[in-house]
């Protein structure tokens, strides 16, 4: 049975400048090791900040490699029973783990928007995604199924069998607190796998929050612990992670630099790596397509969690006589629909950028474009009225080579918009760059449309649609986006170790 939690949060605020006083029961400021809810064993701590406001919302512990190694060997320990349950127990955990996702989605929705930013509506919209892997996981929980194979011989049975890899470490990032958690642990524990979860020092309270819900829940100590660390423990406690011949397998969610360094991390141990990756995703609109879809498509795209998503439209590419018209249509879009501000405020569609490394290198490259002759159609400054980490929705064109946005990967409210002639062209440029996660065109010409999805570089791609996640789809990238897919029934194989077995001398 569970300890009573005894030492938790309870965060009050006034919402909206209304006097309405909250109080989150699932806001909880102690790492979860082995069923309890702990300080670091040196007792530090960190800040967790509303990037609205730079405010406080709480401390939670700073937790360094020794903290990390009890984790670590609750999770071997909890594997060696969790890994003998069947399919059907593990997937009644996780569906009642959803069931109190879902009961708890508002509370859910609300810590997400105070550590992240990102606005109400965007965080419910977040939490149903999120709260569908686990729903997902548990249905494919059961459907872990082996293979008979035909011998080459009359008195051999050979078969495949799957087992749950081992203890898992998992890497989260911070522009979906909820969801890159879920879409992890919940394949690892379909798959009979124990779970470290580090998630990012900017967004802890989300996981932690998972963290309560799984423990009421009912998964018995050591199946999920979370590790909360802030960023003077985060790269030694990656690298245990990385290095610990316990974990046998290493899920992240980040930038290409980082995980090439958890790529080098991981060889010692040759722990199977599962990586989700930058990416510098074209949206291209051909001649024929049509226009008003496209530019709706490309608010989505573009502007979901205020640009800081991995799948976000990073290079526009229009074709020339649709060009002006796309621009201009975009343009009046963006002033009409876009009101960024606190995201709790019910008139706020986006919220601010994370933190301060973020929007420094979102005025960087802007100011770097505009100085080399880009043109700036709207936006290009920050919104300091509102708050430190707010910068405009900006659309720039005349955007060359030499540019540091060129090819980068913006992660922010920044669209690039360029010219192209024809689809060899694009073609060309799209895949000019080293990465390849999500890609998405606009056409209506069917043989167009099955020339360009073939040959397009990334692992995923929105024809005529800009929004394309969903629990169902395979995500995962090709080229420096990573390694593997999560979701769907792809998912699960990370976190699987395929075993054959021969089975001879039978006397038949
Ligand atoms: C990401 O940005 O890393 C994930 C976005 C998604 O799941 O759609």
């Amino acid at each position: 049975m569970w300890k009573r939690v005894s030492n938790f949060a309870e965060l009050s605020w006034k919402l909206n400048n209304h006097k309405i006083i909250r109080k989150m029961s699932l806001i909880r400021n102690q790492g979860l090791i082995n069923g309890e809810w702990v300080s670091s064993i040196n007792s530090e701590t960190f800040n967790v900040e509303n990037p609205v406001d730079q405010s406080i919302i709480t401390q939670v512990p700073d937790m360094n490699i020794d903290d990390t190694k009890l984790a670590i060997n609750a999770s071997k320990i909890a594997f060696d029973k969790f890994s003998k349950t069947t399919a059907k127990e593990r997937s009644d955990l996780l569906r009642s783990w959803y069931n109190l996702m879902v009961k708890n989605s508002e509370q859910l929705a609300e810590i997400l928007t105070k550590e992240n930013g990102k606005s109400l509506a965007e965080s419910r919209g977040e939490i149903k995604y999120g709260n569908s892997f686990v729903e997902w996981f548990s249905e494919e929980a059961r459907r872990i199924n082996g293979e008979i194979l035909q011998a080459p011989m009359n008195n051999r049975e050979l078969m495949i069998i799957k087992r749950p890899i081992g203890p898992a470490a998992l890497i989260t990032p911070w522009n979906f607190p909820h969801a890159m958690i879920t879409r992890k642990v919940g394949a690892a524990i379909a798959a009979g796998c124990t779970c470290v979860i580090k998630p990012s020092e900017e967004t802890p309270l989300t996981a932690l929050a998972l963290g309560k819900l799984a423990q009421d829940a009912g998964f018995p100590p050591g199946v999920i612990n979370i590790i909360t660390t802030g960023p003077k423990n985060s790269a030694s406690v990656g690298k245990l992670l990385c290095e610990d011949p316990i974990i046998r397998v290493l899920s992240f969610t980040g930038s290409t630099n980082v995980g090439k360094i958890l790529y080098k991390q991981c060889s010692s141990t040759i722990k199977r790596l599962s990586l989700e990756l930058g990416g510098n995703a074209p949206y291209i609109v051909f001649n024929n397509s049509n226009i008003e879809l496209a530019v709706n498509g490309a608010m989505a795209c573009k502007f979901r969690n205020t640009g800081q998503t991995c799948v976000s439209a990073n290079r526009f590419y229009i074709q020339n006589n649709v060009f002006d018209e796309f621009l201009n249509k975009f343009i009046q879009k963006i002033n009409n629909d876009i009101k960024m501000g606190d995201g709790l405020s019910s008139s706020t569609t986006h919220g601010p950028l994370i933190k301060k490394s973020q929007i420094d290198n979102i005025e960087n490259l802007v100011n770097d474009a505009i100085s080399k002759g880009a043109k700036l159609h709207c936006g290009g400054k920050r919104l300091n009225n509102i708050g430190s980490l707010f910068y405009e929705p900006t659309v720039l064109t005349d955007v060359t080579e030499n540019m540091n946005i060129y090819d980068r990967e913006i992660f922010g409210p920044v669209a690039v918009l360029h010219r192209f002639d024809n689809e060899d062209d694009v073609l060309k440029k799209a895949n000019s760059v080293p990465v390849g996660l999500a890609g998405y065109f606009w056409s209506n010409d069917v043989s167009q449309i099955f020339r360009v999805a073939r040959k397009l570089e990334v692992g995923m791609i929105g024809v005529n649609e800009g929004l394309i996640s969903c629990t169902e789809a395979a995500f995962g990238g090709v080229k420096e986006s990573g390694l593997g897919r999560e979701g769907s029934s792809h998912g699960i194989d990370d976190f699987i170790d395929i075993k054959y077995l021969c089975i001879g001398n039978i006397q038949y």
